[in-house]
Order: structure tokens, then C-alpha cells, then sequence
């Protein structure tokens, strides 16, 4: 899109032009341009472009403007437009806010205002790119700011790095948004940097990424959740007490003791041991109390029977995570909370640990239903909640970034969203979810905030480390045809036939 001029700024009566604000006045005929509410504008000045939204749009006529003048004429039995050339003074005035000054060191807050007079233009292309902080070509493209027909290139590292969260009601377009973000994700070269992904998917709707017909299927590797088991001799005695929290410290104590035998028994000797050998070691032991042996068999029991504690991990998270490729655990199976819980912990513990030790690529996890992952409230219950907290404060000193996705903000770990420096925000309608997400939103103002009621589906607002101003972005078609869903039809006639 070229730069063409559309209006002139004027003074208005509210006290514009000023530093925020300034009103101009449409001088080519409106379907040129189909000006919205929301649309960059430029200004060229001596200083530089300044850069600026439409915020409100109206019309105007002078011959209009007087009541009694008009209902003297209506009521004479002739119009007024009959008289007089009144067709010719309606006028389009725009309301713009300021959002910067482009200047040749770089993006600053406007201090001055624009002079009445001056030509107001649409931007090209490059300028709102440049001035909202977006990739040209290397970046994910999520879609497009419809108004300005202009793809939008997420940048990988101010997208993730920092972690990001996608809040939005069911059915706003949050996993349809995620499944475009890891076909962006999927599609990078080496040269351009490419992350692993991990993503715990609790409906079993990305599965068709790994499906014979995906396009992706060779870098997809989905795991069925029952078929995880964790490595018994890599988990700490402090990691059982976060399964199993009733476990006292003097217990644990008791486990080390046990877990150390076998470390220079067994792991010494390349062999490995599971939870049934914790539980026959501890019962052959005298120098336990009864009782308390008895409370932490008990324990180690429940978690024995969850099948989760096996003597060797599987899948090998150190194998399969790899750049360029995604992990998709499919938890739908799960009808328990707690069983999912506790492998989102086992997971996430071990990636957090092996990439301290850059063991495994820089890996980006994504967390659906995260609320329930890392809720608010509960603390006690949510097994996962600790790591996930964890990461999202230290992550991205590791390159382990997050993507957390709900519809439930204010259910979600204020210290784990906080942590999420940029927002994809779609339609939202519950007032405690708006108003949570007004205050953790960074750049977030009242009129944006309003229309997150009003977005349609699949329609982003996106704030924050990502972009250098909140964007509206309608979220582009995904390529891969393998995950869509069936029809109420053609459901029951599959189950049919
Ligand atoms: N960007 C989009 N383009 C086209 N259709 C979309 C888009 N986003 C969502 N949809 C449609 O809306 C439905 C619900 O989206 P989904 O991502 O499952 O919502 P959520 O995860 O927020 O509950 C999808 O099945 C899809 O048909
Ligand atoms: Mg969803």
C-alpha cells in the first residue's frame, strides 16, 4: 500500500490539535479510501512521521448544525437541501490518537502536537511494520491487520522468550490460533532458528498434526498419555512429596536413604528400580518407625497405582525433543485431573532441568486448559502448579518458554500469567475475566479493552513484548487440513458405518 493523502488536520473545539490527539477533516471522497475506526494514519513532519488511529469517525454540515433554523425550513413545506447546496458541506472529520514519532533515532512518544494544516496520509506498509515492531518475512505469521491488508510477522524471540498467554471464552479460536502458531513453528529452517514445542493437548485435538496426511507428520510425534512413564530413580524424595504431599519431610528423609542405597547399589551398576523397589526395600527396613513406614508405603502405593513410576522414562524426552519438531501428548484419555497434573509436572520438571544443562533445544511448551494446570486457587491440589510458576519466572534465562491458553483467566496463577509478557486476547465476555485481564494486560487501554467483547471469531488482539502497540489481527487460515473437526452429521454417520 502506497502513501496517499486523505484529509487535513484542523482545530477543532476540543482543544486539538494537542500531543495525544488531533481531528482532521476527509479532502478525498470516502469510498477511496474506506476509512475505519482503528486505521493508521501518518503525518509527515519536520521531525518525522507521526503515527496515529482513527478513534472516532462523524459527519458533519453546517447547514444542519442550527435546530431551529432546520425545523424552520423542514416545516415551511420545503427542504432544506432543495435551498441550498447542503450536499456539498457534509464533511467526514476523524478523530486520531498520536501512538509516536517515527524520528531517525528511533520510535519516541510524540511531546508536540501537529500542526493544523498539515497533510494527513495512509501509511505504507513498511512504516507499520517498522512501527509496530513486526518482522518483514522471518517472523510467524498469524494473520493480518485486515484494515491495512498487512501480514502480521510475530518475532520469534519477542513472542516467546518472555512466554505468552492466549485468554479467550471456548470456541473463540484459541486452539485454532495455537495450531496456525505451531504451523509457523514447524515451517522454520534452521538458519531462521527454530524452537522444539511440547504441547499437553487435554482434548485430543491436534493429533491430526501427526496424522499420515499432515504435511507435518514427520516432525510430529504424538504420545499417547498412558503410555508415559516417568523415570523412578530421576525423580528427587522432594518430587514424591510434591505427588504425594502428604509425605512429611522426616519420610522423605527416609526415601533419600533408601533412593541413595540404590543409587550406588543399583544406578552404579547400570541397573534402574522403580517404586514396587522402593516399597520392598523400605518394608525389609528396622530402623524406620512402624508407623511412619507404614503412612509412606501407603503413600508410595497410591502413587504406585497410578502406573505412571516406571524404572526407565518413556518416551525418552531427551531423544524425542528436538528443533524444528513438536511433541504432542495426548492427555485426552485422562478422565483424572490429578494423573494429568502430575505428568505435566514430571515433564516440565525435566525439560526445566536438561535445559539448565542444555541437554535439549531451546523448547517452547504449550499448555492448554492451563487454569487447571496452575490454578489460582487450590494451591495444594494443582501438582503441576509449581513448576509451571517456576518456569514462567526463570524460563527465559533457559530458553524455555511458555504459551499458557485458557478461558478462564482469573482461575490462572496470577504469578504464572503476570510472567506472560505478551497477550493474544480473542472474545472474552465474562466482566471478571475483562476486568483481570485490563489490569494484567500491559498497554491495554479502555477502548481496546471494550472491544474484546465484540471480536469475532478468530479476530486477535494482541499486547504486549510482541508487538510495540496493541494490534488487532484476524487470524489466518490454517494450511493443514488434517485437524478439522466433524460435523454433528458426519459424526453420526461415521458411528454408524
Ligand atoms: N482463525 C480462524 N479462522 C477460521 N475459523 C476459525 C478460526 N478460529 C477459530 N475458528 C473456528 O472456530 C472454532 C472454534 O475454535 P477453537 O480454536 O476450537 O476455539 P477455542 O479453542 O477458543 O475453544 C473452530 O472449530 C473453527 O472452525
Ligand atoms: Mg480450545
Amino acid at each position: 500500500m502506497a502513501k496517499k493523502s486523505i484529509g487535513t488536520i484542523i482545530v477543532s473545539e476540543d482543544n486539538t490539535p494537542n500531543p495525544t490527539e488531533f481531528s482532521f477533516v476527509l479532502t478525498k471522497p470516502e469510498e477511496e479510501f474506506r476509512l475505519n475506526k482503528g486505521m493508521y494514519i501518518v503525518v509527515p513532519t519536520d521531525q518525522g512521521e507521526v503515527i496515529g488511529t482513527i478513534s472516532e469517525l462523524f459527519k458533519t454540515n453546517r447547514y444542519f448544525s442550527s435546530p431551529s433554523a432546520v425545523r424552520a425550513y423542514e416545516t415551511s413545506g420545503k427542504t432544506l437541501a432543495s435551498i441550498f447546496p447542503s450536499d456539498r458541506w457534509e464533511h467526514i472529520i476523524a478523530k486520531a490518537k498520536t501512538l509516536g514519532i517515527i524520528t531517525e533515532i528511533g520510535i519516541q512518544r510524540l511531546l508536540f502536537p501537529v500542526s493544523p494544516g498539515d497533510t494527513v496520509f495512509t501509511p505504507e506498509k513498511n512504516t507499520l511494520v517498522n512501527f509496530l515492531g513486526l518482522e518483514k518475512t522471518n517472523g510467524l505469521n498469524i494473520g493480518k491487520i485486515e484494515q491495512h491488508d498487512l501480514d502480521v510477522h510475530l518475532n520469534l524471540t519477542r513472542l516467546l522468550q518472555k512466554h505468552a498467554a492466549i485468554l479467550a471464552i471456548s470456541g473463540a479460536g484459541k486452539s485454532y490460533t495455537v495450531s496456525v502458531l505451531l504451523e509457523e513453528l514447524l515451517s522454520r529452517k534452521a538458519e531462521q532458528g527454530r524452537v522444539a514445542v511440547v504441547l499437553f493437548d487435554v482434548h485430543g485435538e491436534y493429533i491430526g498434526f501427526g496424522d499420515g496426511k499432515s504435511p507435518f507428520s514427520k516432525v510430529v510425534n504424538v504420545f499417547p498419555g498412558a503410555l508415559v512413564q516417568f523415570a523412578t530413580p530421576a525423580i528427587t524424595p522432594r518430587q514424591f512429596a510434591v505427588y504425594e504431599p502428604q509425605i512429611t519431610p522426616a519420610q522423605s528423609r527416609e526415601l533419600y536413604r533408601t533412593t541413595s542405597k540404590f543409587y550406588k547399589e543399583k544406578i552404579k551398576q547400570g541397573e534402574s528400580y522403580d517404586i514396587a523397589d522402593i516399597i520392598a526395600e523400605l518394608e525389609k527396613d528396622e530402623q524406620i518407625n512402624q508407623r511412619s513406614k507404614e503412612a509412606l508405603v501407603g503413600w508410595l502405593y497410591n502413587l504406585e497405582s497410578t502406573r505412571l513410576f516406571g524404572s526407565a522414562e518413556n518416551p525418552s524426552l531427551q531423544e524425542i525433543i528436538q528443533p524444528g519438531k513438536i511433541v504432542i501428548f495426548d492427555l485426552s484419555d485422562f478422565t483424572s485431573i490429578k494423573l494429568k497434573q502430575m505428568i505435566v509436572y514430571y515433564i516440565l520438571t525435566r525439560i526445566f532441568n536438561m535445559r539448565k544443562k542444555s541437554e535439549i533445544p531451546p523448547t517452547t511448551i504449550i499448555l492448554e486448559e492451563s487454569h487447571q494446570f496452575a490454578p489460582e486457587a487450590r494451591q495444594e491440589l494443582a501438582i503441576s502448579k509449581s513448576i509451571v510458576e517456576t518456569i514462567a519466572r526463570e524460563g527465559r534465562k533457559f530458553f524455555t518458554s511458555l504459551v499458557l491458553v485458557s478461558q478462564r483467566p482469573v482461575k490462572l496463577s496470577t504469578t504464572a500469567l503476570s510472567q506472560c509478557n505478551t497477550h493474544i486476547i480473542m472474545k472474552v465476555l465474562n466482566p471478571y475475566d475483562l476486568d483481570f485481564i485490563g489490569r494484567s494486560s500491559e498497554g491495554i487501554d479502555r477502548a481496546t479493552l471494550n472491544s474484546i467483547t465484540t471480536l469475532g471469531v478468530g479476530e486477535a488482539i494482541i499486547v504486549g513484548n510482541a508487538v510495540n502497540h496493541p494490534i488487532f489481527v484476524k487470524v489466518r487460515k490454517r494450511k493443514i487440513k488434517t485437524l478439522e473437526t466433524q460435523t454433528l452429521e458426519e459424526s453420526a454417520i461415521n458411528y454408524e458405518t
